[in-house]
């Protein structure tokens, strides 16, 4: 079967409720990503507050490093690629420097991308019109302090947040701002899709393949009370989960994520700069967790989590899932702090943070040991056109809400990643296919 029509086949399976397994890692999508998603969307590279004015940072979109520089206030995006050869201009991650030089032959380039010299250039392009040998820029614009980027979207990045800018609003604008760490990374052997699936709207696993922490009196104090999830669909393929019982079942909770017992501060602040939904939003449904995803590959989580038998310590992350493979992708986190966060709780969100998420911490690899055993069973089987039973909360409708979007409250709805792999597919069909 043609790709084309494996694709087409794909977007009638998902109309069933079911997602195909092999659209997971089969092997010919990744190049497929790379062209007609990764080039299309508004890709998530980072925040403000990692520069300085004369920095500059290596970021990828999609599988493709681009360099992203601060020259005069502004923020400015370029391929990774010399326009002489082709080269990358730069290899580290980060730097500092008035000037981007290619290590092949030397093609020097000011932070806003404009060809500066070369080494003998004078003889070499006597009477030749350099005014053309700038770096290829990218589009990049900043929504709340957060930085994207784009190769080749026909939309602006407004249009392409659409509704999920209310979600980001109660994470990113609820302060004076926020000042990002720099990013922790650590390369798994899964597709990135598999870890989009679980951030997007399943808090199920929290009863089985993270059960242990209960037992062991940390993570959530409660288990089976996360168990009791709001899933907000946001269209363009974004999702929101909400875990533990809203503030109707369960007045008593310290909402939002327990900040009235950290920093009451905040949560005064987050009154003025949200809007009154945000805020009802956050206060009722910010129990344990606050996770939203961001088409196609970023997100967020403000999550409350216990060690040390404390009560929960709010903790603010980004992530980003960068593809490496069809089998590799690089974890990104970025612990974020509002600006003047009290000392005491910075240090009680890095502990926490440490001890139970990222590369060192003890909840994670119990996802990538399932994201891994998804990547493997969907390469080695995509030939047999599995099906995967998505019908969990499949009849349930939308519950009254006072935010954009459908709320699914209770019952673990499944449907955030049925949206996902449609705008997804959304991305991929078209008539090209025929040529690859
Ligand atoms: S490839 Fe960059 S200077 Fe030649
Ligand atoms: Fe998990």
């Amino acid at each position: 079967m043609s790709l084309k029509s494996k694709v087409r086949e794909a977007a009638q399976i998902l109309k069933e409720n079911q997602v195909p397994l092999w659209l997971f890692a089969d092997d010919s999508l990744f190049t497929l990503e790379r062209k007609k998603l990764f080039s299309k969307v508004w890709a998530f590279v980072g925040h403000v507050s990692e520069f300085d004015e004369w920095t500059y940072l290596q970021r990828y979109i999609g599988d493709v490093p681009v360099i992203i520089t601060k020259h005069q206030g502004k923020i400015m995006g370029f391929l990774n690629v010399c326009p002489h050869r082709g080269a990358k201009i730069i290899r580290e991650d980060v730097g500092k420097g008035e000037i981007l030089r290619c290590p092949y032959h030397g093609w020097t380039f000011n932070m806003e991308g404009k060809f500066l010299g070369a080494p003998m250039q004078r003889g070499i392009y006597q009477g030749v019109d350099t005014s053309s040998f700038g770096m290829f820029p990218i589009r990049c614009e900043t929504y709340k302090g957060l930085v994207f980027c784009t190769i080749d979207s026909n939309a602006t990045l407004d249009e392409f947040l659409g509704d999920m800018k209310f979600f980001i609003d109660i994470v990113a604008g609820r302060s004076e701002g926020l000042v990002f760490s720099s990013p922790q990374r650590w390369i798994v052997r899964v597709n990135w899709k598999t870890i989009v699936d679980n951030f997007i709207g399943d808090s199920w696993h929290f009863l089985t393949a993270h059960g242990w922490l209960g037992e062991v009196g940390l993570g959530i104090q409660d288990l089976k009370l996360t168990s009791i999830t709001g899933v907000i669909r946001v269209k363009g393929g974004h999702g929101v989960l909400f875990t533990g019982p809203s503030a109707d079942d369960y007045p008593d909770i310290p909402r939002p994520l327990f900040y009235p017992l950290w920093w009451p501060n905040l949560v005064e602040k987050a009154k003025v700069k949200l809007t009154q939904r945000e805020f009802d939003v956050w206060k009722k449904y910010g129990t344990y967790e606050m996770l939203g995803h961001v088409f196609p590959n970023m997100a967020f989580g403000n999550v409350a989590y216990t060690i040390d038998s404390e009560p929960p310590v709010p903790i603010l992350t980004f992530r980003l899932w960068r593809p490496i493979s069809t089998f590799e992708t690089e974890i990104w986190t970025w612990l974020a702090f509002d600006k003047d966060e009290p000392e005491n709780l910075k240090k009680k969100a890095i502990d926490t943070f440490l001890r139970l998420f990222g590369a060192a911490g003890s909840v994670e690899h119990d996802d990538v040991a399932m994201w891994e055993s998804m990547t493997e069973n969907s390469s080695k089987l995509s030939s047999l056109n599995l099906k995967l039973k998505y019908y969990g909360g499949m009849n349930q409708s939308p519950t009254q809400f006072e935010g954009p979007g459908e709320l699914y409250y209770g019952g673990n709805n499944e449907g955030n990643t049925i949206s996902f792999f449609k705008e997804y597919l959304n991305y991929l069909e078209g008539e090209e296919l025929d040529d690859m």
